[in-house]
């Protein structure tokens, strides 16, 4: 039987300087798409995908998400006296459990690679998720779900990919694929940020991840790659250089880079329209706007 992935890395440590000055005091992961922060989105994600352990990889002014995954009985008691159920239950997403949660620190900014293999010690000896929060993906059936039922099938590691434009790809990891089989994608090499006419497809990493913890291993021994950072992408390289099965799944989903300003705006618009409690009005301000601005050309 393969064990079950129950823990899941969040590399959080990232400044966020793209998003300065709100960065300044607000941890990127904890600012909103409508009214629930970006790391929601990827705790919500974890669980329906049967995640139990929690660990965040932080940095230096990060406490602001450890306050929001706490509990608040202060409020919570307001909110009852106030008969006011619906954000007693909006509170009660937000509640770990005691235990289910750990933060480590990663001392210097070495990268994604680096970020992950600070957590070495709370994984162990299992297979575990990573989830880069900046990566927020719509879907039916949550993507890490729909990449733990494929792993069942398949073991090794796996990445979440997605086609992207040729121009586009030296802002990712992109794989080199062995084999199509569809929605999965078997995978002979990944180069990290590649330039335009040297990617190997157009087939990219997104940031969701299944990782052996052999992973880790290739960790402990990694040197600095792209961008001068201990790469993630290069550690699973060297899992398929060293004989073991790495997989890409192309999910079903919308996936929005929340890293960028765009991509953030694009998000907030499309989680809006989804919520029966904002659509019609949103719908309408949206359809006004484009109606001005095709009258003004
Ligand atoms: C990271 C990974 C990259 C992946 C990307 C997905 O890059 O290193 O392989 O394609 O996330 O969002 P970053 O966006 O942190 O530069």
């Amino acid at each position: 039987m393969r064990s079950k992935v129950t823990k899941a890395i969040f590399p959080v440590a990232g400044l966020g300087t793209r998003f300065l000055p709100a960065t300044k005091s607000v941890p990127k992961e904890i600012m909103t798409l409508v009214d629930r922060p970006l790391i929601q989105y990827a705790i919500d994600e974890a669980r329906a995908a049967g995640i139990k352990e929690f660990i965040f990889v932080t940095s230096r002014g990060k406490g602001a998400l450890e306050d929001y995954f706490d509990h608040s009985p202060q409020l919570e008691q307001e909110l009852r006296k106030k008969g006011k159920n619906d954000l007693l239950d909006a509170l009660k997403d937000t509640n770990m459990d005691s235990g289910a949660i750990a933060y480590i620190r990663q001392h210097k900014a070495l990268g994604l690679g680096h970020a992950v293999w600070c957590a070495r010690r709370l994984i162990a000896n299992e297979p575990f998720a990573v989830i880069l929060p900046d990566d927020v993906i719509a879907a039916e059936k949550p993507c890490l779900q729909q990449m733990v039922e494929a792993y069942e099938e398949t073991g090794g590691s796996m990445v979440a990919a997605m086609e992207v434009p040729p121009e586009k790809a030296s802002a990712y990891g992109v794989l080199d694929i062995k084999e199509d089989m569809g929605s999965l994608v078997s995978v002979k090499g990944m180069v990290e940020k590649p330039k335009a006419d040297e990617a190997p497809s157009n087939l990219a990493v997104i940031g969701r991840y299944i990782l052996t913890p052999d992973v880790l291993r290739s960790l402990n021994k990694m040197k600095q790659g792209a961008g001068g950072e201990i790469q993630l992408t290069d550690a699973i390289a060297q899992e398929i250089e060293e004989n073991r099965n790495v997989y890409g799944l192309r999910f079903r989903g919308q996936r929005f880079d929340c890293g960028s300003k765009a991509g953030f705006l694009q998000a907030t618009v499309a989680f809006g329209l989804s919520r029966d409690d904002l659509k019609d009005e949103l719908r309408a301000y949206l359809h006004d706007l484009m109606a001005s601005e095709k009258a003004a050309q």
